[in-house]
């Protein structure tokens, strides 16, 4: 699969207009500042590139799931102060995103100059895809940018609602996901990017099989981390202890390590477990080879670690997703912490899905040791399985 085709920014004029612009600042928040800036970070390079072209720009963004109510605790206004400290420049912020107040802002802003617009989800329109809101929102520009890569797989008013009335572009940050992805799954890359592995961890299984599915046809390792691999290890009759298992989800597990091995593919499960008799910070961790009953497995042991380390320094491609443990208790944390650690000194070329894998590494200072970080979760893995999104789809046919 070639990287989807979409229209960049240079198919776009945006000299001295009104850019209305969708970016993924949902980051997370401690009280009222960022406690993570990563995704705006990100944006920043297509934010510069837009005012260096005198455009005036128009920002849009959703942050958390209010549910279409106004609620304070959602409020985009963090976001628009960290984004003002990091162009250091004035940021105009707009307390609504729709309406006569906000389109006069965005006519009063210079070219080069910022606004942002309140969190977009406080209206019951953004999420349901509403048509009349898609409209008002696309009255803030005269064309439209959608660097929102974290966003994409959503089918949301400012997503597949706004191209239609405005000539669209995809933003740079969309381009560089859309690169790197999809060259993991390129049939004409195949030989620059073998052997090729992926590690994949989390909570569920089920959050991970249209990924393991569509990864399976390239992989030469799949490395199963997280609570999701005792899931696997159930579906091959092993002990488990006290872990969470996703009970429905074992056959279709046991389903998907046949199919792997089919295909070619060396699975690599855990083989000793850091473990703990309760779902908690404090409790007292152990390192077993065997699950006994009562013992949940709360991170990959040092023998898993050290073997999976020496599979990973003999691959030329490794796409990471999801800890291997409970990452934010420092007992659990040794397994993520560790996999990070040897992916940045890998000579592998390292794409790492956002979300949580991208948050560890934020934690432990390694974002930057790696080839890409998505700023996508969901996003990157709807990706990687479709090979294409709604909101790529929706600046096609505009
Ligand atoms: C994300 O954090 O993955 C994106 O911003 C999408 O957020 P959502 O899952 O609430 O739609």
């Amino acid at each position: 699969m070639a990287p989807a085709t979409v229209p960049t920014l240079d198919d776009l004029e945006v000299r001295r207009k009104r850019v209305l612009l969708r970016v993924d600042f949902n980051v997370p928040l401690d009280g009222e500042s960022v406690a993570d800036d990563t995704r705006i970070r990100a944006a920043l390079p297509t934010i510069r590139t837009l005012q260096e072209r005198e455009a005036k720009l128009v920002i849009a963004t959703h942050l958390g799931r209010p549910k279409g109510k106004v609620d304070p605790s959602y409020s985009v206004i963090p976001a628009a102060a960290r984004l003002a400290e990091l162009l250091d420049t004035e940021v105009v912020f707009a307390h609504s995103t729709v309406g006569d107040e906000v389109t006069q802002l965005a006519n009063e802003l210079p070219p080069g100059g910022v606004m942002v617009l309140e969190n977009l989800r406080f209206d019951p329109g953004e999420t349901a895809g509403d048509p009349a809101f898609a409209k008002a929102l696309a009255a803030n520009g005269e064309v439209f940018v959608n660097d929102a890569f974290g966003a994409m797989h959503r089918s949301h008013a400012s997503i597949t609602g706004v191209p239609e009335h405005l000539p669209c572009a995809a933003g740079p940050l969309v381009q560089r996901e859309l690169e790197a992805l999809g060259a993991l799954l390129d049939p004409q890359q195949r030989l620059q990017r073998a052997p090729f592995a992926a590690i994949l961890g989390g909570a569920k299984v089920s959050d991970k099989i249209g990924v393991i599915e569509a990864l399976s046809r390239h992989l030469d390792h799949l490395f199963v981390g997280g609570a999701m691999a005792y899931t696997f290890l159930a579906a091959q009759d092993e002990p488990v202890g006290a872990s969470r298992v996703e009970a429905d989800k074992v056959e279709l597990a046991g389903t998907l390590l046949e199919k792997c091995r089919a295909r070619g593919v060396h699975v690599h499960l855990p083989q000793d477990h850091v473990v703990a008799t309760e779902f908690s910070e404090h409790a007292e961790p152990s390192t077993v080879a065997t699950l006994a009953d009562g013992q949940m497995g709360l991170d990959i042991g040092p023998d898993t670690l050290r073997a999976w380390t020496e599979v990973l320094s003999s691959c030329r491609t490794v796409f990471w997703n999801g800890p291997m443990g409970v990452f934010e208790w420092d007992s659990f944390s040794g397994g993520t912490r560790g996999v990070a650690e040897s992916l940045a000194t890998a000579s592998a070329k390292t794409i790492v899905g956002g979300g949580d894998s991208a948050a560890a590494l934020a934690r432990f200072g390694l974002s930057d040791a790696m080839d890409h970080v998505s700023t996508g979760g969901g996003a990157s893995l709807e990706y990687l399985e479709q090979g294409d999104l709604v909101g790529l789809q929706a600046l096609r046919r505009s």
